[in-house]
């Protein structure tokens, strides 16, 4: 029953695609080393360059940019949150542990997307616990459309990939997207992540359809090979 509560948790936090509501790194006072759960440590400390991309921890400065991307119809039909207010959408982004885990993706200085990268911990028993906190990440994103179909996803996915599994130490990274996303499911195939799960009419889109769901995943042998 425990168990099967935990699944329940798990999947519900895998569907939270595109929404950033957690993040597990709280930040730790260097004085007393205790956790405070007002300020949130960004998971992406210092900006990360790639060929043609800066990606580097949201601010609330952010807001508008990605609302102006988030707000239309073709791209939040596959994500949990479609906004249609500016003010209620800054007061959900700057919430700390939402920018926290948020990455602002940018070419020449413009922002072409936002991606979501959330450590958490994987499911393990109880006596082993301590060695599954902070093992497993999940990953999200999102493109303005105007910036598709130039390899930019790829791009920033496989260098938050090279963050989770070097510089996090996670262990498996995964994703999740509805089966009707092909966009969303083709790039996590291009990065080289691994369908794990199909799981059928499970998720219920706005529309009022229940709709299948994929779940694929990258563990860091994957990757190193
Ligand atoms: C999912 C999403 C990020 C994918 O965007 P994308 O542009 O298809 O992905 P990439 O930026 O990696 O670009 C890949 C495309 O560019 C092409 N491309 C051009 N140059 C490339 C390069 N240097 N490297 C890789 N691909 C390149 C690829 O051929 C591919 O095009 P194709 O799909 O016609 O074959 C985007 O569709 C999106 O934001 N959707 C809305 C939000 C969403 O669904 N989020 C996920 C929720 S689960």
């Amino acid at each position: 029953m425990t168990d099967q509560a935990q699944l329940h948790g798990v999947l519900a936090r895998l569907r939270d695609l595109g929404v950033t509501l957690l993040s597990l790194r709280a930040a730790t006072d260097p004085d007393d080393g205790r956790a405070h759960g007002s300020a949130v440590a960004p998971v992406l400390p210092r900006p990360v360059r790639t060929d043609r991309l800066v990606l580097r921890p949201a601010t609330p400065g952010d807001a508008d940019a990605t609302f102006a991307y988030r707000r239309l119809e073709s791209v939040g039909q596959w994500l949990t949150e479609l906004p249609t207010d500016l003010a209620s959408y800054r007061a959900t982004f700057v919430d700390p542990t939402r920018l926290a885990a948020t990455v602002v993706v940018e070419r020449d200085g413009r922002t072409v997307g936002d991606l979501m990268l959330r450590v958490e911990d994987a499911w393990a028993q109880q006596e082993v616990a301590d060695r599954a906190t902070g093992r497993q990440a999940e990953l999200g994103w999102v493109l303005d459309p105007a910036c598709t179909g130039h390899g930019y996803a790829t791009e920033a996915v496989r260098a938050l990939l090279r963050v989770s599994f070097h510089d996090l130490g996670v262990r498996r990274v995964v994703a999740t997207c509805f089966l009707d996303n092909v966009a969303s499911w083709r790039l996590m195939e291009r990065v080289g992540m691994r369908r794990e799960a199909h799981a059928v009419r499970e998720s219920l889109h706005r529309s009022g359809r229940w709709l299948d769901t994929v779940t694929y995943a990258l563990l860091a042998e994957d990757h190193q090979a």
